[in-house]
């Protein structure tokens, strides 16, 4: 395949206005702020409120996008969506989006690969340019965690939050510019290690379900660390090498942001020095799909990204699932 085929022509974010921080988790639950800072990184996070939906969240984030690319929700030809945590399991939540947000024209559909689904979502996004199906394309990382996780759990609770990014695909402006490689890769004999056991129609939802809190997100957090550490480090690598590039050639790092300590090893694996690697997660904690996206924006709008940069972005999440890019900005 020839590339560059797509290249992000707009960036967006919408992070809820509350901030939780780790001070009142303390008030809350048996755990300090030193713990949650030395163990995650993590010093606060955004919890939306009952009328920051998804749909509306997203819906806000992908307007300042699409009016960076000089486009309007009618100019949409497809909304891929990248969630863990649906405003509602059916229809899907892009659908939802794309009703708030007025994308009349669009095909709409979500993908599901946890916290690399922006990724994922970003892969499926090039296959639709490619294949000359749309032209432009909404892809979006959403997700408000701070509803399916449960609150009791210190060990999960502490490093999940909301908020939304989101990035608008278009054709490759032919300059070289655009995204160079991608890589996906799953493993899904390690998806208890990450998961939700109940809610779906295994185990629907009934009073078992209620007093057992089986409908919150189970985390295995040690085991999940190990694999992430390995599969950032296999993702950094095929993007790189797919796109003939090394760590040298990084100018920054994009990585999903769960915890300061994968992504230091992360970094340290691509020989990619700290000073070259975007951080958030001390501000926004994990929020899983959106992370990427939120953080893209961020340094987009803060000009930590500018014309001709070589970006890499890296994901790991449930599943398991891992994912990169590499982008010539
Ligand atoms: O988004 C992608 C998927 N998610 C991730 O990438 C998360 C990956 N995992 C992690 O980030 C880390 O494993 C955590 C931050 C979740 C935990 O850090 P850890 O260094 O792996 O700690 P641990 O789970 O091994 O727990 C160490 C101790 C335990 O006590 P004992 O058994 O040593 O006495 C826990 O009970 O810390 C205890 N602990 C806490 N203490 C205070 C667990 N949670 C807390 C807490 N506050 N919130």
């Amino acid at each position: 395949m020839k590339r560059p085929i797509a290249h992000i022509a707009g960036t967006g974010r919408y992070a809820p206005a509350q901030v939780l921080t780790n001070q009142d988790w303390e008030a809350r639950l048996d755990t300090s702020d030193q713990w949650i800072r030395d163990r995650s990184g993590i010093a606060e996070r955004r919890v939306a409120d009952d009328r920051e939906t998804i749909a509306y969240m997203a819906s806000e984030a992908s307007k300042p996008a699409l009016a960076e690319a000089g486009l309007t929700p009618a100019d949409v030809d497809a909304i891929v969506l990248a969630t863990a945590s649906w405003d509602r399991l059916l229809p899907s939540q892009a659908c939802d989006v794309q009703a708030v947000l007025g994308a009349k024209n669009a095909a709409a559909f979500d993908v599901g690969a946890a916290c690399s689904g922006f990724l994922y979502a970003t892969n499926v996004a090039e296959g639709l340019i490619a294949t000359a199906q749309a032209e432009t394309v909404l892809v979006i990382g959403a997700e408000r965690l701070t509803r399916i996780m449960d609150w009791e759990d210190r060990s999960t609770a502490i490093l999940f939050g909301d908020g939304v990014g989101v990035a608008v695909l278009r054709p490759a402006p032919g300059d070289g510019r655009g995204i160079l490689s991608t890589y996906m890769k799953s493993d899904g004999t390690l998806g208890d290690l990450l998961y939700r056991p109940g809610g779906g129609t295994v185990a629907p939802p009934s009073e078992q379900l209620l007093a057992d809190r089986s409908q919150y997100i189970r985390m295995a957090g040690r085991e999940v660390f190990k694999s992430a550490v390995r599969s950032m480090a296999d993702a950094c690598d095929h993007a790189l090498q797919r796109a003939g590039l090394s760590g040298d050639d990084v100018d920054l790092l994009i990585p999903h942001q769960a915890n300061i300590r994968i992504i230091e090893a992360t970094a340290k694996h691509a020989s990619i020095p700290m000073s070259k690697v975007y951080v958030n997660v001390d501000r926004y904690g994990n929020t899983s799909a959106a992370s990427i996206p939120i953080a893209l924006d961020e340094g987009i709008r803060e000009g930590r990204i500018t014309a001709g940069m070589m970006i890499l972005l890296v994901a790991f999440g449930g599943g398991f699932t891992w994912a990169s890019a590499a982008v010539r900005w």
